[in-house]
């Protein structure tokens, strides 16, 4: 039997081997991406119109894309054109909420299972990268070490190998923050963590709360744990869960996170305003179940968040073809994005799957196919031009353009991006590093003109009535640290008006500050 593949990993070639003898249907969660497997033992590409099925997720339309560009006022990233970001839940939510209140929060996040993320990884990041460029948001990376070390201890029968201890995950995390930080991120609206460094305080306290609402039949039916998974695994889903409220993060919005020695029973709790802004997840689909948890419970913490709307990705495709994604865990089915330009060039050459024909002559009287072909497939992910990309296909088809052609195209392209990837990842030290894993308030602009701007939807009392505040606003104390009655509620009020000016991006708060008024609320669900 082979060993089994590493963390989050789709299954390794040999795996895929002996899965060839027994029939299966398509496997596509947290912890496995497989095709279909027939008959004969021969793999399937994923059928993405199937998981849309099964995950009851909503396909993204061409209305999502023109929306898009009329609330944005800029052109659809060719992730959307091309529709490998293929598929949502309440992405038009999202937008209108940007269009009407001016916020919202991005969250997404990687499982640092080696010390270099593929080009595969890469894909949810570019695109968040473009997203938080055109609606000017606040955005949360969150590296999960703790997952991956617990991922794969579990996978080893509960023995923990050379090399997979936390500190090494920990140090995985640390190499793809970097990594993360080389695609282009920007600090000031850009904060980063790793789960075991940072985790604590309010976010903590969202975990626990969220835990109680999961019962371990649930953790075992979305997931696929068995009697066996360890108990650190079964709970970890809570984590990834509340990361995508922004009360997990007072700090970024300006507002306290109590931790001790300082949190004081009295007064203190989470800042209910943050629990009004919405958050939108872009992720490719393996990590839609854990977010289909998240939104059946949102309503149901103390402070309810609004429903977490995602936008989901396709697989980059192993180098061997469709019916499994890049997967780090073997070297020959992944570019790493550490990988040299001639690595590149062997890569592909050596092992990119081909859509073309058995011979010369076949090929040029037939044509090929690229919708199969991997360096097309590659292609259609990293070259920006539409209507090269169209070129490319159709002189394929035509079999004008031979697979050997069509992998020097391919090869090209990506020595391109990774080196120039390369180039910024080499400016990227330790102090760089930190500087985005800086708990801090972040600035950002958000829509300049929101329909519904600061003051005019009346939900300002609705929102806002019960948030006990942070005992900010001074005044003289009573001997008891509370200060009078009254006192106490001029604090409340002030800490709350502090905290609707944190959770609304720079403009509204100035808005405001020179007279306006102004609720941060925005409805998403
Ligand atoms: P991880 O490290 O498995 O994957 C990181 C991100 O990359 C996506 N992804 C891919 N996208 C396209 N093609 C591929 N071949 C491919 N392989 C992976 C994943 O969907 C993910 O978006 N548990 C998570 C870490 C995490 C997270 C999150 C991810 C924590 N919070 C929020 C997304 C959103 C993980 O192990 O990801």
């Amino acid at each position: 039997m082979a060993s089994p593949s590493a963390v989050g990993a789709p299954p390794k070639a040999e795996e895929l081997q002996e899965e060839k003898k027994k029939p299966s249907g398509q496997q596509i969660d947290p912890y496995n991406v497989a095709g279909e497997v027939d008959e004969s033992g021969n793999i399937k590409a994923i059928d993405y119109d199937r998981l849309i099925q099964e995950f009851g997720v909503q396909p993204l339309t061409e209305d999502h894309l023109k929306r898009f560009e009329q609330v944005t006022g800029k052109p659809a990233h060719r992730l959307m054109r091309r529709k490998l970001f293929f598929s949502h839940r309440d992405f038009d939510k999202i937008l209108d909420t940007y269009e009407q209140y001016g916020t919202f929060m991005l969250y997404t996040g990687r499982g640092p299972s080696s010390g270099s993320m593929h080009l595969g990884h890469t894909v949810p990041f570019l695109f968040t990268k473009e997203l938080q460029e055109m609606f000017d948001v606040p955005l949360v990376i969150m590296l999960t070490d703790d997952e991956k070390y617990l991922y794969t201890r579990s996978k080893n029968d509960g023995t923990q190998k050379k090399g997979a201890g936390v500190e090494d995950f920990l140090q995985f995390a640390h190499e793809n923050i970097k990594d993360i930080i080389a695609l282009g991120f920007d600090p000031n609206k850009t904060f980063i963590y790793t789960d075991y460094e940072f985790l604590g305080g309010h976010f903590y306290w969202n975990t626990s709360e969220f835990e109680s609402m999961i019962t371990l039949n649930q953790a075992q039916g979305a997931f696929g744990f068995g009697g066996s998974t360890n108990i650190g695994l079964i709970a970890y889903g809570a984590k990834q869960c509340v990361a995508a409220f922004p009360s997990s993060y007072p700090d970024l919005f300006g507002l306290p996170d109590y931790r001790a020695p300082d949190y004081n029973p009295q007064g203190m709790r989470r800042h209910k305003p943050l629990s009004k802004i919405p958050t939108l997840i872009p992720c490719a689909i393996d990590q839609e179940p854990y977010f289909r948890i998240l939104r059946d419970r949102c309503d149901r913490m103390t402070d309810p968040h609004p429903k977490t709307c995602l936008i989901l990705s396709k697989f980059l495709t192993a180098l061997q073809g469709p019916g499994g994604k890049m997967s780090a865990s073997d070297a020959n089915s992944a570019i790493f994005m550490s990988d040299t330009a001639s690595q590149i060039k062997n890569k592909i050459n050596r092992h990119a799957f081909s859509g073309g024909r058995e011979s010369l002559e076949e090929h040029r009287q037939l044509g090929g196919n690229p919708d199969v072909d991997v360096a097309y497939t590659y292609l259609s992910y990293f070259l920006e031009s539409d209507d090269e990309l169209a070129e490319l296909a159709a002189k394929y088809r035509s079999g004008e353009m031979l697979t050997g052609e069509m992998k020097q195209r391919c090869i090209a392209e990506l020595q391109k991006f990774v080196g120039a990837f390369q180039e910024r990842r080499a400016q990227v030290d330790h102090s760089v590093m930190r500087e985005y894993m800086r708990p801090r308030k972040l600035v950002w602009g958000g829509n300049p003109s929101p329909t519904k701007p600061a003051g005019k939807s009346g939900e300002e009392g609705k929102d806002c009535g019960e948030g006990a505040g942070d005992g900010a606003g001074g005044g003289e104390k009573r001997a008891d640290g509370r200060g009078t009655k009254g006192e106490r509620k001029a604090a409340k009020r002030a800490a709350q008006k502090e905290e609707k000016l944190a959770a609304r991006p720079k403009q509204q708060a100035q808005q405001q500050k020179q007279g306006g008024e102004a609720p941060a609320s925005s409805e998403a669900s």
